[in-house]
């Protein structure tokens, strides 16, 4: 379009040398994609009160804050792994602690999840049998 304008202005009698042109394409090189991740590592499967509910959470993050986020009612008081009211067992998976638990001997199946983040793609949380 903007070379045919010019044939028609210098058709016209204008001085070529007075038209000026500028034209644009595109970049040959790609855009990078979108990210394709959803931004979480683990899928948490909580059972509470009979119910199941899977929780996409962070490697980096309690998996309270995961629960809370998706709406699941999971009990917690302190936050800071003192009141142990968010107790659960671990069915399923790892987690990894931010500070040593103190529990049981012999009851290294359960957790806080307040204290614990997830350290697998999978992990089973049931809150009813603690
Ligand atoms: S909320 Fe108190 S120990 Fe987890």
């Amino acid at each position: 379009m903007v070379h045919d304008l010019a044939d028609a202005l210098t058709a016209q009698g204008v001085d070529p040398a007075g038209v000026h042109q500028e034209t644009f394409t595109a970049s040959p090189t790609p855009r990078p994609s979108a990210p394709q991740q959803s931004g979480h590592d683990s899928v948490v499967t909580v059972i509470l009160d009979g119910a199941v509910t899977e929780v996409a959470a962070h490697r980096n993050e309690p998996i309270l804050n995961a629960a809370l986020r998706a709406g699941v009612p999971v009990p917690y008081s302190c936050r800071s792994g003192d009141c142990f009211t968010c107790e659960a067992r671990l069915l399923a998976g790892q987690v990894t602690h931010r500070q040593a638990t103190p529990g049981p001997p012999g009851t290294p199946a359960r957790v806080l999840p307040c204290q614990s983040q997830p350290a697998a793609n999978r992990i089973v949380l049931d809150f009813d049998h603690a």
